[in-house]
């Protein structure tokens, strides 16, 4: 490692941390790979020796628990997702040199290698403590098995992360009124023996190491306060069967932490590239162990891992230490987050299937804020971006002046370039490489949309068209068409396939992805046909019909859930023991004075029809006494909506007012289980008596 400014004569390992292969990918987990496959493009420009490399982590509780609920193996369903993942990422011009995954043999090899070191060098050792137990599933809860109280800062926290609160790693037998996600229960804590690293040795070299440590900010500034105090030693070995065996562990069930095998993929992805185009082209152990630049591209929420455990673990082994790390801020949808389970995301897949190409949002991801900073996705901002600035500023000036040359010159006239063109496109050039030594992904991706800005300004400041053929004419358009070189090589980095095209429109040679950013001042070619244009304008109507889609599959998953719900409480085929049938009885009790908080009312539903373009949503028309309410129900499907009409049925009337499908929905009706049998009262009680 060198603090040298890019490129430096040493190879370089850009990584990205490893997707969890456990469900489906959403245009938010794009941003860092997008992050880092620009971030490396941009080296690679730079002329910087430079492999990229990622892979699906494929071990630990987040993977064990998804696959139960779909009961598979963890295996089949890690798999499954990582050969998704695999093919997904290209379709996004996110091209690693090499994704592996930790299942694989050169990652489990090179763990059991690393602990095996560990061990030697006396880092580890084995002690009692704690972890949590589910009497019940008779179980050990490791990990996402248990929720608690952080006893940091007294979130709502899992078990080995405080993931809604303060964002520390936990220890096992850290978490306060630990809970088992399996039955809900309590948790008991019992004693059993783990293996444990020996971090707190490193303490001074973590603070060293941290101190020289380049990236964003939030990589440097958020582990100082973890390590002020007295660092912990890491427990390194959980309860489970799926991992990577703790090395020479005869005892069952006790594999590594998903946390040491997972970052070490990136070492044994680097290894997989070499030994695919051999060391003679890149040298994994020259990198890893000798004088590598490793730059890490994370989410913010796993800068402890990246800053503390990880780099304790390449000093104990021998390893080169990360010269820097990136570390992204969150992703929003409308303001507010991703979720995953409502549906209630911009599906990787769905966003490609809407036809857009993989630079827009690109674009929009890398160059929204700065990389530390939090970005919020809508249909609209990305549709003002895309018009405003790819299509508006580069679009329109690589279109208008290619289009110009073509008509008058059929290609780049004779003459030579004025010296204010070379100056901006040496000061575009300045700005990629400032924006790569300051680990600026905006920055790299501003360079070439202010040089196409000024392209529209010297064109429209030299009027072109307004002048008679001749040497000044010839100047200015060669003035452009250099410029539109430029920026196709400055661009690449962020959109890929469309400085290729732009390069093949340029009728350039070669291979616009293997040039360096010195191209951007190389002569362009005498001649090329027309050119096409690069980037489309998004419309409104087109905005308001995907925001349409978007409201609806959040509503429609949400009546889908409470459908499953129903579903698990049916008894079906009534054979089965009903304790297995029905879900548990909450175990916290509610005072009265709580119960009352509820206004339940009889209603009289006055009228039922169904929402177009939902399944099981229908609107129905109520009386509740005192007024008349219209509420969103997902009874379509259920009820012949015709009979419904005279039915008397119980509302909480004091619910929360919710859009569903853009149905406004005043209240909601009770029904039980699948069928959504409605409740309903025996006597004649009127529209609008309460219920208690
Ligand atoms: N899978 C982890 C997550 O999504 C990240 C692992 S990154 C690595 O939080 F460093 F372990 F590789
Ligand atoms: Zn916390």
């Amino acid at each position: 490692m060198s603090h040298d400014p890019f490129p430096t004569e040493h190879p370089a390992v850009v990584t990205c941390g490893l997707p969890y292969a456990n469900g489906d990918l959403h245009i938010g987990h794009l941003r860092t790979y997008v992050g880092g496959d620009i971030y490396s493009r941009a080296l690679k420009r730079l002329g910087q020796e430079t492999a990229f490399v990622s892979g699906s982590d494929m071990h630990g509780t987040p993977v064990a628990v998804n696959a139960e609920k779909e009961g598979v193996t963890p295996e089949e369903f890690a798999l499954r997702h990582h050969e998704t993942y695999e093919e997904t990422f290209p379709k996004f011009d996110i091209e690693f040199d090499n994704y592996g995954h930790t299942h694989d043999e050169t990652n489990t090899e090179l763990t059991s290698e690393l602990v095996r070191t560990l061990e030697e060098e006396g880092y580890l050792y084995e002690k009692e403590i704690p972890i949590a137990y589910d009497p019940d599933a008779d179980q050990w809860l490791p990990d996402r098995y248990v929720e608690g109280t952080c006893p940091y800062c007294g979130a709502h926290a899992r078990g080995d992360e405080c993931d809604e609160g303060c964002g520390r790693h936990l220890e096992p037998g850290e978490i306060e009124d630990p809970e088992s996600t399996l039955t809900g229960n309590p948790a008991e804590y019992r004693e059993r023996s783990h293996r444990f690293f020996r971090v707190s040795e490193l303490q001074d070299y973590l603070n060293e190491f941290i101190d020289r440590l380049e990236g964003t900010s939030n990589a440097q500034n958020q582990p100082r306060e973890w390590i002020e105090g007295e660092l912990q030693d890491w427990c390194i070995t959980r309860d489970m069967d799926w991992g990577i065996d703790y090395p020479g562990e005869t005892e069952d069930d006790l594999v590594l932490y998903v946390w040491v095998d997972a970052p070490i993929e990136y070492i044994a992805s680097t290894k997989q590239y070499s030994e695919r185009v051999g060391a003679e082209t890149f040298d994994w152990e020259e990198a890893w162990r000798n004088d590598g630049e490793i730059v890490h591209i994370i989410g913010r929420d796993i800068i402890q891992h990246h800053t503390v455990f990880w780099p304790a673990m390449l000093r104990a082994t021998g390893y080169v230490e990360p010269r820097a790390v990136m570390a992204s801020g969150f992703i929003t949808l409308n303001g507010k987050g991703f979720s995953t389970s409502r549906n209630r995301a911009v599906w990787a897949d769905e966003y490609l299937e809407e036809g857009f190409a993989p630079a827009l949002i690109r674009y929009y991801l890398a160059t929204n804020g700065g990389f530390q900073q939090d970005v919020d996705f809508s249909w609209e901002k990305f549709r003002d971006r895309v018009n405003n600035e790819l299509v508006g500023t580069v679009g329109n000036f690589l279109y208008r002046s290619l289009l110009f040359a073509y008509r008058e010159y059929e290609g780049t006239p004779e003459a030579d370039l004025s010296e204010e063109v070379r100056d901006r496109i040496e000061a575009a050039i300045e700005e990629f490489r400032a924006g790569v030594n300051d680990y600026s992904v905006r920055e790299v991706g501003n360079a070439a949309v202010r040089l196409a800005q000024f392209g529209n300004e010297y064109i429209q400041r030299h009027e072109p068209w307004k002048l008679d053929d001749g040497e000044e004419k010839e100047r200015v358009i060669r003035d452009c068409v250099q410029v539109a070189k430029a920026v196709c090589v400055l661009f690449e980095p962020v959109a890929p396939s469309k400085a290729e095209r732009l390069w093949a429109d340029l009728n350039e040679d070669g291979d616009v992805h293997a040039v360096g950013v010195d191209a951007a001042l190389d002569a362009p070619a005498a001649s090329f046909d027309e050119p096409s244009e690069l980037f489309e304008k998004i419309d409104e109507e087109r905005v308001e019909e995907l925001n349409e889609k978007l409201e609806a599959r959040v509503a429609e998953t949400a009546a889908d859930e409470e459908e499953d719900e129903a579903e698990s409480e049916s008894d079906e085929d009534g054979s089965a023991d009903a304790s297995d049938e029905f879900e548990p009885l909450l175990a916290d009790r509610i005072g009265f004075k709580e119960f009352q908080e509820l206004d339940l009312r009889v209603a009289e539903i006055l009228d039922a029809e169904g929402i177009d373009g939902a399944d099981k949503l229908a609107k129905l028309t109520v009386d509740i006494g005192v007024e008349e309410r219209q509420i969103v129900a997902g009874l379509k499907q259920l009820h012949d909506l015709s009979e419904l009409p005279g039915k008397k049925v119980v509302v909480v009337a004091n619910l929360e007012k919710a859009e569903l499908f853009g149905v406004e929905s005043n209240g909601m009706v009770l029904a039980a289980g699948e069928q959504a049998d409605l409740l309903t009262t025996h006597g004649d009680a009127e529209p609008g008596t309460r219920v208690r």
